[in-house]
C-alpha cells in the first residue's frame, strides 16, 4: 500500500462527448467520472499527478471541491499538459517526477475502475501492460504478439489490414518502472498517424531492451473507456447496479431496483423500503424509512419515516418518525413525529412531535426578497388550506380552523380561525344562467 505514485491522464479534449463540459466532469450517479478514478486511486497511493489541459481551470476548481484534504495533504497534484508541444497520452506524462519506484498510469475517463483490479498490477516488471481479449477491438490499440511474447502496440489509425484483425486490446493502463519511464519520454517521437507522442510506443522499447514487459488481463467492464454520450449511460448502468447491489446485500428492500435510482455518496440504513421509482440524491441518508413510488430524496435525512407515493423530500429536510403522503414537498425542514397526509409544503420550518398539518397548507416562507422561518409546536392541528405566513411561531396545542392565513404567532390553547362571512344568495344560480342564455 501507498508504494506507488499514479498518473491520471485528463488532459484530452473529449470531441466525442459533443459537449462543451470537459469529459471527465460528465457524471455517473452524481459525481464526475475523474472522482472516482481519483477515489479508488487513493486506496492504492499517496502521491497521485493528474494531468490536466482542455478547460485546465474549470476541472481543477470542479474536482478539488470533492478533495480538499487530500490536496492539502499533497496526495493529490495538478499539472497542465504541454499540449501545443507534446500532444498525445506520451505528452501527457512527460514532466512529471513521481515520488516511488513504480508508477501507475490511468485514465481518467474510466469510472468504473476499481482498486482492487488496481491491486493486480503490483507485480515487479519493467511495464505491466492492461489487456483485454474481446470479441471485436475496434477503437482500441491492438496487441502485436508473435511466438507467444508481446512486440507492440499499434494504434488502430496506423494499423495494417492484418493487425486490425487482433482482437486483443491494449486497456489503456500500465505500471512502470519509475527510471525506466524517466529515461525513455525524452526519446518518444510522434512519427504516426496522429502526430502525436504515444505512450505505448515504451511498450516496444522495452522489448527491445529486453526488460520484463507482464500483459495482465483485465476485467473489461471494470476497464471500460467512456468516449461518447452511449458509453457514458451504458457505464451509469452498470454504476447504479452496483450501488444497488450493494444496499440490496445489506438488507435494503428494494421494489424493482431496475427504476430506482441511487447517486454516489447516498447512505441507507437499517430495514428501509425503497418503492419503484424512488431517486435519492446527494448526501441523503435513509434509516429504517420507507420511500414509496417515484418519491425524489435530495441531501436530506430520514428515520424511522415514511414519504410518498410522490413525495419530494428537498435539501435541508430532517424527518424523524414522521409520514408524508403523496404531494408532499418539504425543503429545511425539520420535521419531529408529524403528520402531513396530503398536497403540502413545508419549508424553512420546525415541527414538533403530535401535529397534523392538513391538506393543502403552504409555509409561506418568501417574500420575494427573503426567506423566513415558520414554527409549530407539539400537539397542533393544522386545518386543510392554511397558509402559514412566515415569520410566525405556532405554540403547542393549538388548532387552526381549515381555511385560515396565519399571520401572527398563536399561544397554547388557542383556537385560530380567519374566514371571510359567509355570504348567501337564494336562486341566484338559476337567475345568472337564464339571464346568460338570452
Ligand atoms: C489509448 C491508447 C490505446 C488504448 C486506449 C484504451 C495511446 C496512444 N493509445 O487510445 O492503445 O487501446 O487508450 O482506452 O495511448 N490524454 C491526455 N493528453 C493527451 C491525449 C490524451 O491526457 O494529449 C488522456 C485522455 O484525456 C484520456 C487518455 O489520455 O483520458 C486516453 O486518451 P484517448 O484519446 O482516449 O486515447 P485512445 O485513442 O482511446
Ligand atoms: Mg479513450
Amino acid at each position: 500500500m501507498n508504494n506507488k505514485s499514479i498518473i491520471i491522464l485528463a488532459a484530452g479534449a473529449g470531441t466525442r462527448m459533443k459537449s462543451t463540459t470537459p469529459k471527465v466532469l460528465h457524471k455517473i450517479s452524481g459525481k464526475p467520472m475523474l472522482y472516482y478514478s481519483i477515489k479508488e486511486s487513493l486506496e492504492i497511493s499517496d502521491d497521485i499527478v493528474v494531468v490536466l489541459y482542455h478547460q485546465y481551470e474549470r476541472v481543477l476548481e470542479t474536482i478539488s471541491s470533492y478533495f480538499q484534504e487530500e490536496i492539502k495533504e499533497k496526495k493529490i497534484k495538478f499539472v497542465k499538459q504541454d499540449h501545443e508541444n507534446y500532444p498525445g497520452t506520451g505528452g501527457a506524462v512527460m514532466n512529471i517526477t513521481p515520488a516511488h519506484d513504480k508508477v501507475l498510469v490511468l485514465n481518467g475517463d474510466m469510472p468504473l475502475i476499481q482498486a482492487d483490479e488496481l491491486k493486480k498490477f503490483d507485480v515487479d516488471a519493467t511495464i505491466v501492460m492492461s489487456v483485454l481479449n474481446l470479441d471485436s477491438a475496434d477503437g482500441y490499440g491492438r496487441v502485436v504478439i508473435e511466438n507467444e511474447k508481446v512486440v507492440k502496440i499499434v494504434e488502430q489509425k496506423d494499423a495494417s489490414e492484418d493487425e486490425l484483425k487482433i482482437n486483443i486490446a491494449n486497456a489503456g493502463i500500465y505500471q512502470f518502472d519509475t527510471k525506466f519511464l524517466l529515461e525513455k519520454l525524452p526519446t518518444l517521437s510522434n512519427d504516426n498517424a496522429q502526430k502525436e507522442y504515444y505512450i505505448t510506443d515504451l511498450v516496444e522499447m522495452a522489448i527491445n531492451e529486453n526488460k520484463t514487459l507482464i500483459p495482465l488481463e483485465v476485467n473489461e467492464e471494470n476497464f471500460k473507456g467512456v468516449n461518447s454520450k452511449v458509453e457514458l449511460a451504458d457505464a451509469e448502468v452498470i454504476h447504479q447496479n452496483r450501488i444497488k447491489k450493494e444496499f440490496l446485500k445489506q438488507g435494503v428492500i428494494m421494489r424493482l431496483p431496475d427504476t430506482i435510482y441511487i447517486e454516489e455518496g447516498v447512505q441507507i440504513e437499517g430495514e428501509s423500503i425503497l418503492e419503484n421509482g424512488v431517486t435519492l440524491l446527494g448526501n441523503t441518508k435513509i434509516i429504517n424509512s420507507h420511500i414509496k413510488t417515484n418519491t425524489v430524496v435530495e441531501d436530506a435525512i430520514l428515520v424511522d419515516s415514511d414519504a410518498g407515493p410522490m413525495a419530494r423530500v428537498r435539501p435541508g429536510s430532517e424527518l424523524n418518525k414522521t409520514h408524508l403522503g403523496n404531494f408532499v414537498e418539504t425543503k429545511k425542514a425539520k420535521l419531529n413525529g408529524v403528520k402531513a397526509g396530503h398536497l403540502t409544503y413545508l419549508g424553512d420550518c420546525e415541527i414538533d412531535e403530535g401535529t397534523n398539518i392538513g391538506c393543502g397548507t403552504i409555509t409561506c416562507n418568501y417574500d420575494g426578497v427573503n426567506k423566513y422561518k415558520t414554527i409549530i409546536g407539539k400537539n397542533v392541528f393544522v386545518g386543510s388550506d392554511t397558509q402559514l405566513v412566515a415569520p410566525v411561531t405556532v405554540s403547542d396545542d393549538v388548532m387552526i380552523a381549515a381555511g385560515s392565513t396565519v399571520t401572527s404567532d398563536i399561544s397554547s390553547g388557542e383556537l385560530y380561525l380567519t374566514r371571510a362571512k359567509k355570504k348567501s344568495i337564494s336562486g341566484y344560480f338559476y337567475k345568472h344562467f337564464s339571464q346568460e342564455k338570452k
